[in-house]
């Protein structure tokens, strides 16, 4: 059986040559759809996070391609100059956001796509908007692959799977990578819950992740970051499923600041933590973790909870929006191509086979 997600986060509009995504800054107040027009536009959005979770900013990413070769074709109708100019539109999309690779993969992917085409400046917008329709749809596919391999690790009948910040459905096309798991397993079993930590700064668990988990009616309970450790020390936590921003070739992970804090605390306890994340994630032209930009974002976010300072006046403050897990820690990789296990170095060079993404 599936267990659907009823969200679809971002989908290209043919008939309005739009991109149109769920607005993710005002959930869980409104459920509001929004048309990204520009280039520049997509580009505020996944900056601004409209737009956010890995996987749907590589989307995000792709659309922004077809928008940018839409604008570019009305300047010029030679497909050299045409590419030039793609090409400064690509580095100015990837430089939205650092982290998530997804992002650069797709925007690279869709370069790559038509560069040696040879085809008309029009023929090339439109095998952009095409590609990035083609894009959006695997993404659905590749989720539910992911959640059907993850399922098969839930530990046991009626289990309790904890996870951070928010890896569902609002943070891929749809169905979601962590939660994928989650939907998958739910639909095997529906006695299983889920613990969603709070996921500080910017909220996501409490904001986006019980929003759609309580739209699909999956049990959910809310807790704040430093809560794992109390419920695994009482055996309340059976397994924790967590997304990813960007897998080095060493296994090494980052995702949302807090992530490695949660992956120490489940391994003194023994739970197995896992990542689930599509081989869009993995950037193989890295080594290690310690190569992985980490977003640096707004101190009002940790100063500030909904537009009210929480601190003292000109207090220090550093926030890092994501940290990295070491491998070692990580018990098994969630893919669409199955689960990778340590040495990561051998398995993720297995799965892509030919590939290989540098
Ligand atoms: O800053 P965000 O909300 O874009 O970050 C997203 C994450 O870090 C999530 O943890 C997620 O697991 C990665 S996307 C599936």
């Amino acid at each position: 059986m599936d267990f659907d997600s009823k969200i679809k986060t971002i989908e290209w509009i043919k008939d309005k040559n739009v991109s149109r995504m769920v607005n993710q800054l005002v959930i869980p107040y409104e459920y509001k759809l929004v048309d990204i027009k520009t280039s520049d536009d997509m580009f505020d959005a996944i900056k601004t996070m409209i737009v956010r979770g890995a996987p749907a900013i590589g989307i995000a990413g792709a659309h922004g391609m077809a928008l940018a070769a839409l604008e570019i074709a009305k300047t010029t109708q030679n497909p050299t100059e045409f590419l030039q100019k793609l090409k400064l539109k690509a580095d100015f999309l990837k430089s939205s956001r650092p982290t998530a690779v997804n992002l650069m993969w797709a925007v690279d992917k869709q370069y790559d796509y038509i560069k040696d085409s040879g085809k008309s400046v029009d023929e090339m917008v439109q095998m952009l908007i095409d590609h990035g329709i083609q894009l959006e749809n695997e993404d659905i596919e590749i989720n539910k692959k992911i959640g059907d391999n993850g399922a098969q690790l839930v530990p046991k009948k009626g289990a309790t799977i904890l996870t951070h910040c928010n890896a569902g459905a609002l943070a891929t096309v749809g169905y979601g990578t962590a939660l994928g798991v989650v939907r998958s397993a739910f639909a095997n079993d529906n006695t299983i819950q889920v613990f969603a930590d709070e996921t500080r700064p910017r909220q996501q668990g409490a904001r986006i992740t019980t929003f759609e988990l309580a739209m699909d009616g999956i049990p959910v309970t809310l807790i704040t970051d430093g809560m794992s450790g109390y419920f695994m020390n009482k055996g309340m936590i059976d397994m924790v499923v967590v997304g990813a921003d960007r897998i080095a070739a060493n296994g090494d992970t980052a995702n949302k600041i807090g992530t490695y804090n949660l992956a120490i605390v489940a391994n003194y306890h023994n739970v197995p933590f896992y990542i689930a994340a599509p081989l869009s994630t993995i950037d193989t032209s890295i080594e290690t973790g310690n190569e992985i930009p980490i977003e640096e974002r707004s101190h009002d976010e940790v100063t500030h909870i909904n537009g009210k300072s929480v601190c003292a006046e000109g207090i220090n403050v550093i926030n890092p929006g994501f940290d990295v897990t070491p491998a070692s820690l990580i018990k098994g990789i969630i893919t669409e191509k199955g689960v990778l296990y340590p040495p990561y170095k051998d398995s993720i060079k297995k799965a892509f086979g030919a590939d290989l993404y540098v």
